[in-house]
């Protein structure tokens, strides 16, 4: 199978105009200069995925503004956005001002099959909280899914990562029920998991499987943070690549303003 190169992206905290920037940042501004520097690579990605905290503040005109920002860097860059809800983010408001559908709670999980690669995009935030955990319908939706291996494997994507970190502080961050995405995805197709949040880079082994969290589009934290979260200004993303069955993963971190 041709390799599948892709672009992951996390945590841009987009904020409709007219806002009090977070940090002072210009969020959007991040976003388009990562994928700038995206549409200058040697190769095209196939795609783009984003794993949550899409929106800071998560109100029906952020989300309209996120997805203004989205068509039109999809369209410079020639191929889909994906994405995934984070615990900044509101299913209800999401769902009206990004997908222009009727309000509604409901978690917002789905698959997609990009080149013969599928991504089982999840959704783990805990409404109301900034915790995430998975519930057992979409584990019970996960279980079905991966019952057919896809040609090139599957890719998960949550915004709560699973691969512990330097700091117990951060640890806190991670997904609630680890196990049970474990035992779901056990003897599957699943070649690697993407995730956010942390804001920092972090890969490790998730009972074999890669799992890589990217620091935020938006802003970075220092992963040895300890009594209080120390924020970074700084940017980046993540280039995937699907080879001979693997999921290979390239930090690429960008400077902040
Ligand atoms: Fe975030
Ligand atoms: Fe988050």
């Amino acid at each position: 199978m041709e390799p599948i190169f892709f672009v992951h992206l996390t945590d841009t905290h987009i904020s409709a105009p007219g806002k009090t920037p977070l940090f002072q940042l210009n969020t959007a501004d991040k976003l388009r200069a990562v994928l700038k520097e995206v549409r200058g690579l040697g190769q095209k990605p196939a795609f783009v995925v984003i794993s949550g905290d899409l929106t800071h503040d998560g109100d029906v005109e952020d989300y309209r503004y996120f997805k203004q920002l989205v068509d039109e860097e999809s369209a410079l860059l020639g191929v889909p956005i994906h994405v995934a809800l984070g615990n900044h983010d509101f299913r209800s408001f999401f769902r009206e001002g990004y997908l222009g559908e009727e309000p509604s709670e409901e978690s917002y999980y789905y698959s997609v099959m990009e080149g013969g690669l599928r991504l089982a995009v999840l959704n783990t935030q805990v409404p109301g909280t900034h915790a995430g955990r998975l519930d057992e319908e979409q584990l019970a939706w996960l279980r079905g899914v991966l019952s057919e291996p896809a040609p090139a494997g599957t890719i998960v994507v949550l915004h709560h990562p699973v691969v512990k970190t330097p700091s117990e502080m951060m640890d806190s961050h991670l997904l609630d029920n680890p196990e049970d995405l474990a035992a779901a995805i056990e003897g599957t197709d699943v070649i690697g998991l993407l995730s956010g949040h942390i804001h920092f880079h972090s890969i490790g082994l998730f009972h074999g499987i890669p799992s890589a969290a990217g620091t935020g589009v938006a802003f970075g934290l220092d992963p040895t943070s300890r009594g209080s979260m120390k924020f970074i200004d700084n940017c980046g993303y993540n280039l995937v690549m699907v080879k001979d069955g693997q999921m290979i993963v390239h930090p690429m971190p960008m400077p902040g303003d």
